[in-house]
């Protein structure tokens, strides 16, 4: 994969958590200095685990200016080990002093999805002082990308929401017992900046497609950003990289 200005290849795990870090880390800061709030949606799954850790151990003033939100998160109890939040509430909210009313979890409480996806976008609306016709504006949006070519909770297939025009869909991927709220297109794209976490060989061929242009959003979903693509940081690590090589011989 040619090397440009907008993909990082880094050597493994550990880098690409120094990487993630960082980019958090500068654009809360920009954002901070420019208007006084940081507005950022966080993705689960395993790949950011290395970037929360680092973000645990980033002793800031900056928390209390922090807004947070997630991408994504599975319709489960918030101390399920299938849960996002939790994910994060392991690695770094519970090391860090961000006021508990900044930390914008979905609620998986309610019975039915479908409401638990409209609440949260009313939360994000309110929180971020956006009316009813406006697309919110998050500052930062850090995705990761599924070996299918997924991201958010957006699965390959899924047209109705890849053509929502809600901001915050329920979804039911195929195979598993419990539903999903997911971040759609419309607010994805709309981000400032959005960075993409890949790691793993596992990813290789379909990093390989999208970056060559194959398929389309139902296809690969990761394709959504493909519109914004001047808005997108790619972070990908050498195991990824590779497989790519390997599979061009
Ligand atoms: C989720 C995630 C999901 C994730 C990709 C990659 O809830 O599962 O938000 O979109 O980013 O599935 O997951 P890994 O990082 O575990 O490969």
């Amino acid at each position: 994969m040619a090397e440009t200005e907008n993909i990082a290849v880094v050597a493994d795990v550990q880098e690409l958590a120094q990487w993630g870090g960082r980019i958090f880390i500068e654009e809360a800061e920009n954002a901070i200095k420019e208007k006084g709030v940081f507005y950022v949606a966080i993705s689960g799954g395993k790949t950011p685990r290395g970037v929360f850790e680092m973000l645990g151990q980033a002793g800031s003033s900056m928390w209390e200016k922090v807004h947070l939100f997630w991408v994504d998160e599975r319709y489960v109890p918030p101390n399920s080990e299938l849960s996002n939040y939790a994910l994060a509430e392991e690695t770094f909210l519970s090391k860090i002093n961000m006021p508990v009313e900044n930390i914008h979890r979905v609620g998986t409480a309610l019975d039915d999805a479908d409401k638990a996806a409209a609440v949260y976008e009313r939360t994000i609306r309110r929180v971020m002082k956006a009316g009813e016709k406006d697309v919110p504006v998050m500052d930062l949006v850090l995705l990761g990308m599924g070996a299918d070519g997924h991201t958010a909770s957006i699965f390959p297939g899924d047209a109705e929401t890849l053509l929502s025009k809600r901001l915050v869909c329920s979804v039911k991927k195929a195979g598993e017992k419990f539903k999903r709220i997911t971040l759609t297109p419309k607010i994805l794209r709309h981000a400032r900046s959005i960075t993409v976490l890949v790691s793993g060989q596992e990813k290789s061929r379909t990093l390989a497609a999208v970056m060559a242009g194959e398929g389309d959003e139902v296809r690969y979903p990761i394709r959504v950003i493909w519109p914004v693509m001047e808005k997108v940081t790619w972070v990908v690590d050498r195991a990824c990289v590779q497989g790519i090589e390997r599979g061009r011989k």
